[in-house]
């Protein structure tokens, strides 16, 4: 067992995921959140998973009690004091974070490493405020936490880069797949699934095919879940607020412009599942039941939005924002992708790739569909991308 400790700031799904992470793997737990309610609520729901787990022999009693009893909950803030780390899951809001941080700092000693668990901020932005600002960085979860395996590890221009060595060590003992990504908007996983909502909804939107037929065709090719279904999982306000965060943060890169389509879901308070409609309907609980079978027209499709997938893939990987390894990671224990999107454009045939965006390219007249760079040069010299020996 550890006996280092971790602080985690706000008790909402993911904080409280967080904690239930860095308990299972032996780590002490103070959970802060302003609301004690919030901290009543995750206790219980923990308590839940938790029996739930025994029931099906994934977990002893024993276990169980021990781990939760290392989860101190609490709305005082200043017990934060003999934290190794503290993490940050709070409200989206860079003001807010940046004041909490800032009496964190008061609080913890001149070795506590901070970390933003922020999908949209910049991390650099964040840690500016900080009287030391080498001590930030970004650790990126997913939701569920403790069921979605990839962490971006998110340096900040400031970040002293021994703390990127030893929190990667960290959430690789908490059972993790850390991945390292540069300090650009949507980090990996936010950036490079924009065109699965984005092209999905250009398609429909130009009504050459209903939700359901995307929606079939990428569950054809093993995508678990098609677009429509995860952007009402997820909630349509959600999805549009990071789509539209990550165009602004672009400087209006037409490729990542927000859908109209979505907009009017928005406005209409069709969220998804949460509002029981979005671009299915949920009455009395009944989850809708689409087409699950692709049918040989609906191939198209897939092609489409897998060459847009594909195409943001080889842009991150020419601008540096991470490894080819780690793109491929990233995506596969992210957001549960079938395989990576490099492996899958060697796998289709670059020269297949570039020509479904040129052709794209040349029939709209749009930026949006501009073949990154790297996948001319790879198809020019009849090479692949290099995905390293893992
Ligand atoms: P949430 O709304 O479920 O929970 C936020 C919690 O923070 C609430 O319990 C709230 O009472 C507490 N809080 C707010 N301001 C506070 C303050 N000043 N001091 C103490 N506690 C405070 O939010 P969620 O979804 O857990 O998101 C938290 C962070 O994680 C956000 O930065 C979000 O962008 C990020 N994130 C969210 C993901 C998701 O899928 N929900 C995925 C990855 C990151």
């Amino acid at each position: 067992m550890s006996n280092l400790i971790v602080g985690i700031i706000g008790a909402g799904a993911m904080g409280s995921g967080i904690a239930q992470v860095a308990a299972q793997a032996g780590w002490n737990v103070i959970l802060i959140d302003q609301s004690q309610e919030a901290l009543e609520k995750s206790a219980d729901q923990l308590a839940k998973v938790c029996h739930r787990l025994i029931e099906k022999d994934r977990l002893t009693a024993q276990t169980s009690k021990a781990m939760q009893e290392r989860i101190l909950r609490s709305t005082n803030l200043s017990l934060l004091a003999p934290c190794s780390m503290v993490i940050e899951a709070i409200i989206e809001n860079i003001d807010v974070k940046q004041t909490v941080f800032s009496s964190v700092e008061n609080v913890v000693s001149t070795e506590c490493i901070l970390a933003t668990n922020t999908s949209s901020l910049s991390v650099t932005g964040l840690a500016s405020k900080l009287e030391h600002p080498e001590r930030l960085l970004g650790l990126h979860f997913f939701n569920p936490a403790p069921l979605m395996q990839l962490v971006e590890v998110i340096p900040a221009m400031q970040t002293d880069l021994d703390l990127v060595k030893r929190c990667t060590a960290w959430m690789t003992a908490w059972g993790k797949v850390p991945v390292l990504a540069k300090d650009t908007p949507g980090f990996i996983v936010n950036r490079l699934a924009r065109p699965f909502y984005g092209e999905a909804l250009r398609i429909v939107e130009e009504e050459l095919a209903t939700p359901a037929q995307v929606d079939a065709a990428m569950k054809g090719v093993g995508f678990r879940m098609g677009p429509f279904e995860l952007m009402d999982l997820i909630g349509n306000d959600v999805n549009y607020a990071v789509t539209v965060s990550v165009f602004e943060a672009f400087y209006y890169d037409p490729r990542y412009r927000p859908s109209l389509i979505q907009k009017k879901y928005v406005e209409a308070g069709w969220l998804g599942r949460k509002t029981g409609r979005g671009y299915y309907r949920y009455e009395a609980g009944l989850a809708p039941s689409p087409i699950t079978e692709a049918t040989e027209d609906l191939h198209w499709i897939h092609q489409r939005i897998v060459a847009m997938l594909i195409n943001e893939a080889a842009d991150a990987l020419s601008l540096r924002i991470a490894s080819a390894q780690d793109l491929e990671l990233a995506m596969t224990r992210g957001v549960n992708y079938p395989k990576g999107l490099l492996a899958w454009a060697n796998e289709w045939g670059i020269p297949a790739v570039l020509d479904q965006l040129q052709t794209l390219h040349h029939r709209y007249g749009e930026d949006r569909y501009r073949p990154a760079p790297m996948l001319r040069d790879l198809a020019e010299n009849k090479l692949q991308f290099d995905l390293g020996a893992s």
